[in-house]
């Protein structure tokens, strides 16, 4: 490995073509052959920080950690207080005092930030109110296992321009991923992460008919209507994505080979119909099980120098 300076993982952006291309030859190579994983960890620990609920974020995490040779600690908001116990940076530096890397969910994105600015230890995003940068990695990392390769594939994104498609519009840049998105109106992703994303090289369409965008897709996504933090909104957002389900009709307007994704946890007969995701095209728990190798990968480049 080159030995990157302590940099921090908040974004797909914040890595470049050759580290994401790295990122993922490691990922594929210790999931082959789990006796290469390097022990960077040894002897260490991370902490993991969760202000919102979670299933494979954290078992991720926490697998991750203890195969690098480290112990993880998880911590609930509801423990350290951010900002009401004692500040957020307070308790960034407290961690980073004993621990080699903090791994994070939380509300707000700045949240992220103001650690970052205050620690010398590494700051991994596990999700925040507008990207999900580990989770875009395992979303390449399952593409290329099914395809061979990512680069020249086309996702169709159905749904709310959210976190998640945000990361994926960034990973997607730069791995050569085409990316057509659609969703309803009102609920696009922002028009700077599309410029972002494309301002890095990256094929984004936006459309406005889910049909249109599965045409020629080899890979069809979806996510949640209402997001973690937002369930206020949630009546107002099931009226708004009436007929967004990603269900077998919409599957059938998509190529025979095309597959299946979905970030999870996934709400039958709302994003996605049962026959999709349970269905002989969805990749989701191949997809779920990478969320640890993608997140062991980006431990290691963070936290290595030499480590092979
Ligand atoms: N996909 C994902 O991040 O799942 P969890 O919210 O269960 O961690
Ligand atoms: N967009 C979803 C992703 C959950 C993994 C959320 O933020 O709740």
């Amino acid at each position: 490995m080159t030995g990157h300076p302590v940099t921090s993982f908040l974004e797909v952006d914040d890595l470049d073509p050759a580290r994401l291309r790295a990122l993922l030859d490691h990922a594929v190579a210790w999931k082959a052959d789990p006796s290469r994983v390097p022990r960077v960890l040894a002897g260490r620990a991370a902490a993991a920080l969760f202000q919102k609920p979670s299933a494979r974020t954290r078992i991720s995490v926490e697998v991750a950690v203890a195969t690098l040779g480290g112990h993880p600690i998880y911590v609930r908001e509801e423990e350290v207080g951010l900002d009401v116990r004692e500040t957020v940076e307070d308790v960034a530096r407290t961690m980073a005092g004993m621990c080699a890397v903090i791994a994070a969910r939380v509300f707000e994105h700045a949240t992220l930030d103001r650690m970052a600015a205050v620690v010398d230890v590494p700051i991994v995003n596990l999700l925040s109110d507008v990207a999900h940068p580990c989770q875009a990695l395992a979303d390449l990392l399952t593409i290329r296992e099914h395809f061979g390769a990512v680069e020249g594939r086309r996702m169709a994104y159905i749904g709310d321009g959210n976190n998640v498609a945000a990361s994926l519009a960034f990973g997607a840049a730069l791995s050569g991923l085409e990316l057509a998105i659609a969703s309803p109106h009102g609920y696009e992703l922002a028009g700077s992460i599309v410029d972002r994303a494309r301002n890095l090289g990256g094929a984004v369409e936006l459309a406005d008919d889910p049909y249109d965008a599965v045409r020629d897709a080899d890979v069809v996504y979806t996510d949640v209507w209402t997001s973690m933090g937002q369930e206020a909104e949630r009546s107002q957002r099931v009226r708004a994505f009436e007929g967004w389900t990603v269900d077998g009709a919409l599957m059938k307007a998509a190529p025979e080979h095309a597959v299946f994704l979905h970030c999870l946890p996934a709400h039958r007969g709302e994003e996605v119909a049962a026959e999709v995701i349970d269905g002989p095209q969805s990749l989701v728990w191949q997809q779920a099980a990478n969320r640890m190798h993608a997140v062991r990968a980006v431990l290691v480049d963070l936290l290595s120098s030499g480590a092979e």
